[in-house]
């Protein structure tokens, strides 16, 4: 009896090659290459806004390219999604798309039509042979429901889902087509730690199934423990692609991630404008923060007045014999935690904004398509990720 050998060849399962995406004057992709081979777990990272989602949308056919051919298996992908899912691609959204009012089983069983063969007039005639087809879809969807631990919601409308339960079961949905790759965006978005750490354990069982993964996330930690290697975009270009360690390391990811400039970044000309006007204006406005201070320094016994609804009360009482010249230094120290405390609100502001408006996002996408190919279309039509 013959035994069957463990996949060694790295089939190329996926080939994009100078993908450039250009929206009137933004060149959101920017001829990227990237492959992913068989039995792979490749990671897109890159700041907010790097064109992560859109090289996806490339990929799948929502967006055709303004450069660049994408191939899979070798094969030139046709430009339309569902063409693309037939061929074996399937994918996840950053913005969750279910179909909310249909049920879990419901749900996945979309998925699976691009691989039943049986035709309208059999569904409408109730022939047999539908019948057989779609007992056997109903067991493939059952089994995947198994497969990521949501069978026995099976009955449940998707809208009634915890989130991270609603992510899962777009990746139920996606493998219902039975890809030879799955790409997922952001799928552990939204989850907490334990969700998430289960999110890791499916993608490494779905790639044990044979099925190649390309991931986008923003969870470092994540990322680095799953993927055989990752690809970091910054605005638009491939800054870097190697192994987890390879591209932790680089001070450029990291300086990408932190919003600095770094030489031969895509951008740091203009970076360097920006920073060179800012300096500009901060020097500018120096002259009326010093004015501001002199007096401050000059007329001490104020400002002692002003800071005590700062300080503490009796300690503010008990300062009143202290000299009007130490009064002034915890004035000044105070307004540095002040400082400080502004910038940390904005940073906070800035790092949830994008969550925010995704989840605006997701909720102006709940009302339920029809068909997959009505999502198709409509997705086709608009932009993909409602951006
Ligand atoms: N349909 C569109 N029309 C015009 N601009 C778009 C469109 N889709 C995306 N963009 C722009 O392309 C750029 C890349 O966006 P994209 O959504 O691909 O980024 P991303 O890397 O996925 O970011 P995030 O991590 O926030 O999801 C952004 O500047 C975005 O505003
Ligand atoms: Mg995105």
């Amino acid at each position: 009896m013959t035994t069957t050998t463990t996949e060694t060849t790295t089939e190329t399962v996926l080939d994009a090659r100078g993908v450039t995406m250009r929206f009137g004057g933004l060149t959101a992709v920017k001829n990227v290459d990237l492959t992913v081979r068989s039995g792979e777990i490749v990671g897109l990272i890159g700041p907010n806004g790097a064109g992560k989602t859109t090289f996806f949308n490339c990929l799948t056919g929502l967006y055709i390219p303004t450069e660049g051919e994408v191939r899979y298996k070798g094969t030139v992908l046709p430009p339309k999604s569902y063409k693309v899912t037939a061929a074996g691609i399937a994918r996840t959204f950053q913005n969750i798309r279910l179909f909310n009012n249909m049920t879990v089983l419901e749900n996945v069983l979309v998925g699976r039509h691009t691989r039943t063969k049986e035709g309208l007039w059999s569904a409408l005639l109730r022939l047999p042979s539908f019948g057989r087809a779609e007992e056997a879809s109903r067991e493939r969807a059952m089994e995947l429901l198994e497969f990521i631990g949501l069978a026995h919601k099976a009955d449940h409308l998707a809208r009634n889902l915890p989130y991270g339960e609603q992510r899962k079961l777009e990746i139920a949905r996606a493998l219902a087509s039975d890809p030879g790759l799955i790409l997922l965006d952001e799928p552990t978005a939204g989850m907490n730690p334990q969700e998430t750490r289960a999110a890791e354990e499916l993608i490494f069982a779905i790639r044990d199934k044979g099925i190649a993964v390309l991931v986008i996330e923003h969870d470092m930690r994540f990322i680095f423990n799953l993927c055989d290697r990752v690809a970091c975009l910054v605005q638009g270009q491939k800054l870097i692609e190697g192994t987890a360690t390879e591209v932790q390391s680089d001070e450029r990811v990291i300086a990408a991630y932190l919003g600095e400039p770094f030489e031969g970044a895509p951008g740091a000309e203009e970076a360097a404008e920006v920073a060179a006007a800012e300096a500009g204006a901060a020097e500018a406005a120096e002259p009326v923060a010093a004015a501001a201070e002199e007096p401050e320094a000059e007329a001490a016994e104020p400002v002692a007045d002003a800071a005590e609804p700062v300080a503490d009360a009796a300690e503010a009482e008990a300062a009143e014999a202290v000299a009007e010249a130490e009064a002034a230094e915890p004035e000044a120290e105070a307004a540095e935690p002040e400082a400080e405390a502004a910038e940390a609100d904005a940073t906070t502001a800035e790092a949830t904004e994008p969550e925010a408006a995704e989840a605006d996002a997701t909720e102006a996408e709940t009302p339920a398509p029809a068909t997959e190919a009505a999502q198709h279309n409509r997705t086709t039509s608009t932009d993909g990720e409602a951006k």
